[in-house]
């Protein structure tokens, strides 16, 4: 990643913002809001940034770019307007370009969008996130091309199809949803195979390195381990982490930790996710 985009993102990340309100799934509009500006994050990536953080009235209108030595990725502008935006795609191609990393003309989207986890969104959050994009203010913003010096994949997987929610009387099985699909926590916090894909046998054990202008921030382990990980920290203090970037130890932590977007969570969501990383095998 360049500099100036981490710079930008250090100010992005210090923009704490209340939480949404709890978001009834029956009002799509709305849990579309929450999945896409609290848990989901899409503007840590998808809105452009400046000195002072998001720039004003570029929500969601793209233009960040991503440089690392496999490609120059550039966030796509995903408000609705019709020439530069999304507005011409139906709510289906929305759906399968979120879920799938395929657009309405076939073509396939490339990393660092996560969509390995992405798959696993649910029919109906899905849903709700393409009637909410719908809704925000369109901007008129043309992006350059990605470039991309490594091969992409013909697709990331079969169709996806029938994603039921996770259960609703199943903690654990809740908090792995908003770690995995909805917030992709595990993308940043799983070491990475020599491939580029993650090592789910040891999820959550961290070490990918993000550098800036700060030095090099290390995601960090996230599993119990007592020594290396969260396992002797209080709930208190996990949630603290992950909504306002502040260690057990007081330290303030550095982006693209996106607790700016994880402050406005549920304290529903909030426990479930926290009851999960305690659920995780604890690797050193
Ligand atoms: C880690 C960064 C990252 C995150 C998080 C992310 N995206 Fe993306 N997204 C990208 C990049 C980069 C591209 C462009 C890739 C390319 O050019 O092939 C993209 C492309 C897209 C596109 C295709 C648009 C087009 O015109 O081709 C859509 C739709 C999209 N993202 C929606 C979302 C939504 C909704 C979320 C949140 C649930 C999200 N993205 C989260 C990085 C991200
Ligand atoms: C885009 C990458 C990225 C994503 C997504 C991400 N993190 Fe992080 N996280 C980091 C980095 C990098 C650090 C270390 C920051 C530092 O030390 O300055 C970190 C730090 C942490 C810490 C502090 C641990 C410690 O020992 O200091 C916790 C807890 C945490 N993340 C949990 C989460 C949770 C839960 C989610 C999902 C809701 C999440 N992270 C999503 C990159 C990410």
């Amino acid at each position: 990643m360049i500099r100036s985009l981490h710079a930008a993102m250090v100010a992005a990340a210090l923009l704490l913002l209340p939480a949404l309100p709890a978001a009834a799934q029956s009002d799509p509009v709305a849990r579309g809001r929450y999945l896409v500006e609290a848990i989901g994050g899409c503007g840590n990536c998808h809105t452009p940034k400046g000195p002072q953080g998001d720039l004003p009235g570029m929500s969601l209108a793209g233009g960040f770019v991503f440089d690392e030595p496999p490609f120059r990725a550039v966030a796509s502008n995903i408000t609705p307007d019709p020439e530069t935006g999304i507005g011409r795609w139906t709510d289906a191609q929305l759906a399968r370009a979120i879920r799938e990393g395929i657009r309405p003309d076939g073509s396939l989207i490339g990393p660092p969008m996560p969509f390995e986890l992405y798959r696993g969104i649910s029919d109906s959050d899905v849903a709700a996130m393409v009637a909410y994009l719908r809704t925000v203010a369109p901007v008129r913003n043309a992006v350059a091309r990605s470039e991309y010096r490594i091969p992409l994949p013909p697709a990331y997987g079969p169709p996806v199809t029938n994603v039921p929610n996770p259960p609703a009387d199943d903690q654990l099985a809740r908090g792995a949803y908003l770690a995995g699909p909805l917030g992709h926590c595990t993308e940043c916090h799983t070491p990475m195979l020599e491939d580029g894909r993650r090592d789910w046998s040891r999820r959550g054990a961290g070490g990918q390195q993000f550098p800036g202008p700060w030095g090099v921030s290390v995601a960090r382990n996230i599993t119990p381990d007592r020594r290396n990980g969260i396992g002797a920290w209080t709930d208190a203090q996990i949630g603290r982490a992950i909504t306002h970037g502040v260690a057990a130890d007081g330290r303030q932590m550095f982006p693209p930790m996106g607790y700016g977007y994880y402050a406005r969570m549920t304290p529903g969501d909030l426990a479930d996710l926290i009851a999960y990383l305690r659920s995780l095998p604890a690797l050193p």
